[in-house]
């Protein structure tokens, strides 16, 4: 099975149009959540992210945008992303949103594997450490989670004894690169695409990742896409300055 694995979208449509453009041939796809929230289209990155199937797990800037959750542990940018985001979501699109499941999510056709947003053991998790990672890798019910949430491309991985820093072996610059990683047999990984919409380690290129199970390999990406309209739009909309600035350093 060939995956297309993003992560938080974040309402960015220029850089998720830039994303599929960019895809590999791909049988199915995986969204780790955190469609809206700080961005200007939220309503147009729903309706094309429920274009591309139904393996969606929600994540926190999704449940808070639908009214399922309280907005006070968001910084005040986040907050204010958030209040502007539901007076602009229709109410059908709410309801989508208010129905997306909670991770862990099982895709059914590649066993071994599971989708999160935070963690395996918490969605609102962030796995950022070694110490974040380990309890999530011995316990996870899946050898391979892919999780988000970070907006951190890379992953942990480990053999039971060791534990392991995966980071992509990028360049960087403008334009797309990519960097596989062969997944052992017997081996536990946390994988993270990276986010689409809003990166925040250092490289303004939205990321994302493909998994071919038949071939136990991982391939990360990056692209680059149309910030400066990215930008425009989220101050047309009036939404916090900092919110655009931060797309073009991946910050
Ligand atoms: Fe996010």
């Amino acid at each position: 099975m060939r995956v297309l694995v993003i992560s938080d979208i974040h309402a960015n449509l220029q850089a998720l149009e830039a994303v599929l453009a960019a895809a590999p041939a791909h049988d199915v796809a995986w969204n780790l959540g955190d469609v809206v929230g700080y961005g200007a289209n939220p309503n147009e990155a729903i309706d094309r992210v429920r274009g591309l199937g139904n393996l969606i797990v929600r994540g926190n800037h999704d449940r808070a945008c639908a009214g399922l959750m309280g907005i006070e542990d968001f910084s005040e940018n986040a907050a204010r992303a958030v209040r502007w985001t539901q007076r602009v979501l229709n109410k059908e699109r709410r309801e989508w949103l208010r129905a997306l499941a909670a991770g862990p999510v099982t895709p059914e056709d590649v066993p071994g594997t599971s989708c999160v947003h935070g963690s395996p053991l918490d969605e609102d998790e962030y796995v950022f450490t070694f110490n974040d990672a380990r309890p999530s890798l011995r316990e996870a019910a899946a050898r391979i989670t892919f999780f988000g949430h970070t907006h951190v491309q890379g992953g942990f991985a480990s053999n039971g004894e060791e534990f392991f820093h995966l980071t992509p072996d990028l360049g960087g610059g403008d334009e797309a690169e990519e960097a596989e990683l062969p997944l052992r047999a017997g081996a536990r990984y946390l994988l993270n695409p990276g986010s689409v919409g809003q990166p925040r380690d250092g490289d303004w290129r939205p990321a994302f990742a493909f998994y071919d199970s038949a071939r136990s390999l991982l391939v990360w990406h990056r692209v680059p896409y149309r910030v400066v309209e990215a930008q425009k739009r989220i101050r047309a909309a009036g939404l916090p300055e900092f919110l655009a600035d931060r797309l073009s350093e991946g910050q």
